[in-house]
């Protein structure tokens, strides 16, 4: 039965019984007071195997360590068998005795208390939110492919970071890309201690409490020492999907518009025995940190964790190439309306690990597997209306006004229609679309929906078209500051030219500074940022007013905690929350500033290579736009293109821009990059440069290596070049490193000293 395979019976387990006396004595040994729930049965009895103590604060501590793992473990079990099985195999009232002594246990040895403690589980709910978890390897997302060509692309972008051939065998998994939420599980000697959500890859929420009461995930491995952290899919199946909307209709509950949503909020439930009745279901694919390695292989390692009892994809399989990866997408593709859960691509991975790890991650993706995704959904509507949208960067955006319609599964009312050029028909390099057919107000058009990305137009059907339908005339002022709004050449793209005094723009750049990969201040979102852009007692205006809300409540006669919607907690919260924000790492900030053509990964970029804000800001103050050592260096950094630069420089030198971002940064401790733990790295911290051809490894290899190793690696020679590395051929980078007095190897020097030999 499978209660008792969870009960130790080590050398320890037998000397918690051998104190028949002290029955409902009122003071122990200890001092402690002992109360009646230390026993509630005679001693020497058992329930569920365990050997019942009579009195718990007379047992040895070696007793009471065993003890309460038997117990998280019987009572994890029962968890699982009553809520999520539904099958309970402990009476109430045996659940209850058995609860009871594992509290008394831990009163009476506090330290003994464990991660995974029972007396932390279900239906108790969190007092506010979640907490956060950070995982110990980041949770990352995956690259897309739209095509077959992109899936050769694929193929051949890895054999030239590894330098294979192209008849050099490399083969790969292909498995269903799970249209759910992921999840990583934490296991400590086999014992499941902590479930958290992907959240923004490197903090997630802690769910465990919630994850305990889905019967697909484990609550103990067996046979397993040390940590694992197996990742998956949690989703809801069509059937249970149905069903939980009927009951929740019925019952005057909130409905979900699909499965994906209807596992996401389950999940997310703060009371767990809300996530307990909702039917989720988990498939493993991935993993974090890892004390053993699993396998050799993708598809062995996948095979071990089905081993350990969770669930794998049965449509998981080695394929030798493209042409076998596209074979096993089309039948994947084929039998997708009949799986029960939905899918929405195909994902394929590596296969062999060591080739893995050699691959490595770009800024938020691995380079070794992607997402194959199935075509987009399809649907026609009325275009109702076009709206412009004014950006961060002064971006006049139009928008489609759609009559509601559903797209695979969600209502879509609003349909992105990029720029002025694109509602008459012509693409972004003036190529035609929709056979050069503009799109008027009135018409009859095509929606698709690809993965999560916003709505677009496809298509327009002329014959729908009603006679008083005009084309579209783009606006050439700002509709929200009415300041002129112009295209320069080259770009598609119409501009306001009002800068910070355009309220759009500022609103739009505060709602971008406190964004899930910028600021992410618990409680301030874009709703409520734009609220404070307008408040007349406390107005944010731009980001460093966010800092200095505190103080100014502090002095106002009006208080926060005293408006509508607010009170004590809520306003303290939320200062809470903005002070926890100071102290932040440089990556996020230079993001945070919103400047054109810099995202997530350009920020990475910058911030690892000036290591802190006061050498970027020193930087930027040296540097011209096109020319000079600032310059140089600049975009000398790989990933960083002149554009990118330009947008840089020309912020931090437009005094306005630059003074708001100077109060921004007087509120902060901007944390410094800390590199890579690169301890025992002889090239950590130090700038390199390759050139001529290697023979080893390939360019891309060398470089990933190098970075991995704590090194700047950078395309051109300069005075803070530390070293250079030449192979065959290498001609005048070799030749000023040599005039310079820069260090030089060859490609086997270099391996030598990074210990790769
Ligand atoms: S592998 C490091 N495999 O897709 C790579 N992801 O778009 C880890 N997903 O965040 C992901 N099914 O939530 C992987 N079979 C599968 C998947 C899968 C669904 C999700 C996952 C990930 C997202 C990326």
């Amino acid at each position: 039965m499978a209660l008792f395979l969870f009960v130790l019976t080590g050398p320890n387990s037998g000397d918690s019984i051998k104190h028949p006396s002290g029955r409902g004595a009122a003071v122990n040994r200890r001092g402690h007071i002992v109360t009646q729930n230390t026993t509630d049965r005679d001693a020497g009895q058992q329930i569920a195997g365990i050997d019942w103590p009579d009195d718990v604060s007379a047992i040895s501590e070696s007793s009471a360590r065993d003890l309460l793992a038997q117990l998280a473990a019987l009572l994890q079990q029962a968890n699982v068998d009553y809520h999520a099985a539904d099958a309970p195999k402990l009476t109430d009232a045996d659940y209850d005795r058995v609860k009871r002594l594992n509290a008394a246990i831990e009163t009476a040895f506090p330290d003994l208390k464990r991660q995974d403690s029972p007396s932390e589980l279900v239906g108790a709910p969190a007092a506010e939110g979640f907490g956060k978890v950070k995982h110990a390897v980041r949770m990352l997302s995956l690259s897309n492919a739209f095509d077959d060509a992109d899936v050769q692309d694929f193929d051949e972008s890895i054999r030239k970071f590894l330098g294979f051939s192209g008849d050099q065998p490399l083969s790969y998994t292909a498995e269903p890309k799970i249209d759910g939420l992921s999840l990583s599980l934490r296991y400590v000697d086999g014992v499941l201690t902590q479930a958290a959500t992907r959240g923004d890859g490197e903090t997630g929420e802690n769910v465990t409490a919630n994850a305990r009461v889905i019967a697909d995930i484990p609550q103990v491995l067996q046979d397993v020492t040390g940590v694992i952290e197996v990742r998956g899919e949690v989703y809801m199946s069509h059937a249970d999907f149905a069903a939980l909307n009927t009951r929740q209709s019925e019952t005057g509950g909130k409905t979900f518009s699909n499965p994906r949503n209807a596992a996401a909020g389950s999940l997310r439930q703060l009371d767990a025995s809300i996530t307990r009745e909702r039917p989720l279901k988990f498939f493993a694919y991935a993993w974090g940190e890892l004390t053993a390695q699993l396998a050799e292989t993708q598809y062995g390692a996948i095979a071990r964790l089905a081993e350990l009892g969770f669930a794998t994809n049965p449509l998981t399989q080695v394929c030798a190439g493209p042409a076998d990866l596209l074979a096993h997408y089309r039948q994947i593709e084929a039998q997708r309306a009949t799986l029960g859960y939905d899918i929405d691509g195909v994902v394929y991975k590596v296969d062999d690990l060591a080739l893995q790890r050699r691959l490595g991650f770009r800024s938020t993706t691995p380079r070794w597997a992607i997402a194959h995704k199935f075509p987009a959904e399809l649907a026609w509507t009325w275009l109702k209306g076009i709206d412009i949208q004014v950006g961060r960067t002064g971006a006049l955006s139009p928008v489609a006004r759609l009559d509601p319609v559903t797209v695979g599964g969600v209502v879509v009312s609003n349909a992105t229609l990029h720029n002025e050029d694109y509602i008459a028909g012509t693409g972004g390099d003036g190529e035609m679309i929709r056979g050069g057919r503009d799109l008027r107000v009135g018409d009859w058009v095509q929606v698709y929906r690809a993965g999560d990305v916003i709505p677009k137009i496809k298509d327009v059907d002329l014959s729908k078209r009603p006679e008083t339908a005009r084309p579209f005339v783009f606006p050439v002022t700002c509709p929200e500051c009415g300041s002129a709004a112009i295209r320069e050449e080259g770009d598609a793209v119409r501009r306001c030219t009002g800068g910070l005094i355009c309220p759009a723009q500022a609103v739009e750049k505060l709602k971008h500074f406190v964004g899930r990969a910028a600021f992410d201040i618990e409680g301030l979102g874009a709703k409520q940022v734009e609220a404070f852009y307008h408040d007349e007692m406390l107005p944010v205006k731009q980001p460093a007013d966010i800092f200095t809300l505190r103080a100014r409540d502090a002095k106002a006669i009006a208080k926060l905690k005293n408006r509508d919607g607010w009170g004590e907690t809520s306003a303290r919260n939320l200062f809470d929350a903005i002070d926890e924000k100071r102290v932040i790492p440089l990556n996020r900030v230079i993001f945070s500033l919103g400047i054109r053509h810099i995202g997530e990964t350009g920020a990475a970029i910058l911030a690892r290579h000036y290591g802190s804000w006061k050498q970027l800001a020193a930087a930027m103050d040296q540097a011209k736009v096109g020319s000079g050592a600032a310059w140089d260096d600049l975009i000398g950094i790989d990933g960083v293109g002149a554009v990118l630069a330009a947008s840089l420089i020309t912020t931090m030198q437009q005094p306005a821009e630059r003074a708001s971002i100077d109060a921004l940064i007087a509120q902060l401790d901007v944390q410094d990059v800390t590199a890579p733990d690169t301890s025992g790295s002889p090239v950590a911290g130090k700038t390199v440069v390759f050139t001529g051809s290697l023979e080893k490894m390939t360019r891309a290899e060398a470089k990933a290596r190098a970075e991995s190793l704590g090194a700047k690696v950078s395309g051109s020679v300069s005075a803070k070049t530390d070293l250079l590395v030449a192979g065959p051929g290498a001609g005048s980078k070799a030749k000023k490193a040599a005039d310079l007095g820069i260090e030089m190897l060859d490609e086997d020097g270099w391996l030598a000293l990074i210990g790769d030999a």
